[in-house]
């Protein structure tokens, strides 16, 4: 078995999603809305598909179209059966610079729930690590997951004596991702997530095209090369440290 812990699923992502979930062959993802739309269309293709769960969030990049309603209405569907976290959450100032306050609030206000409701919380982060990493800090009791981990060997560090997990991607497989390589083969195996972020970061030899799930097994295949262990058990591994993180166990 294999999960994809984080991608998008929604109208504007796929022509034809019901391919794209039966591709999986069976495997579980984890469907992530970013705002008020396509948190709505996560909840359909949850009660849709068994092989899809969901999380639910605001991103930081969608805080200028969201207000209070889009949190409360986040914090009604939260106990909706197959929605395993929120997310996607956290801080952009790479697109949302000039929003900075209202995504600090929101990323605060949903890291908030995640508390009061004990949900694993998937986080983005670019070009806000160091902000980032100081608001999750203050979180160390709620399950972080950092979705596409693209920062330092010393902040990984960081994050790790914060128990957090490190979702890893198609860039894994990029030849110019020395950094993430060398993090990856640092970070213990119990630590890491398999994801794609479809349709977005497509692996090898599929860069620049449009992603999908299935292809979460190139992912596992270079994490395997760089540890040098067989693919099995980085499916193994990788697995079990979903269904623990995102208390997955009871809805399988
Ligand atoms: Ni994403």
């Amino acid at each position: 078995m294999m999960i994809d812990t984080h991608c998008h699923l929604c109208k504007e992502d796929y022509e034809n999603v019901e391919l794209v979930i039966q591709n999986m062959n069976n495997n579980k993802m984890i469907a992530a809305g970013v705002n008020d739309n396509t948190n709505k269309e996560v909840l359909e293709l949850i009660k849709k598909y068994p092989t899809v769960y969901g999380a639910i969030g605001i991103h930081p990049t969608e805080v200028g179209i969201s207000n209070h309603n889009s949190l409360e209405w986040v914090e009604k569907h939260l106990k909706e059966n197959k929605i395993v976290a929120i997310g996607e959450i956290g801080l952009d100032y790479h697109y949302g610079i000039e929003e900075k306050e209202k995504q600090i609030d929101f990323f605060r206000k949903q890291l908030d729930l995640a508390r009061k409701y004990k949900k694993p919380v998937v986080i983005h982060s670019r070009d806000a690590i160091e902000d980032t990493y100081n608001i999750m800090k203050e979180y160390k009791d709620v399950k972080m997951i950092l979705h596409c981990y693209s920062g330092s060997m010393e902040m990984a560090k960081r994050f790790l004596d914060l128990d957090v997990y490190f979702g890893v991607g198609g860039v894994i497989t990029f030849k110019n991702s020395r950094v993430l390589k060398e993090v990856v083969s640092f970070l213990p195996l119990d630590h890491i997530l398999l994801e794609t972020d479809s349709p977005y970061l497509a692996p090898e030899p599929f860069r620049g095209s449009k992603n999908e799930p299935k292809n979460v097994l190139l992912v596992a295949e270079a994490i395997a090369n760089l540890k040098g262990i067989s693919v099995e058990d980085v499916l193994d591994i990788t697995t079990f440290n979903a269904l623990s993180r995102f208390d997955l166990n009871e809805s399988l």
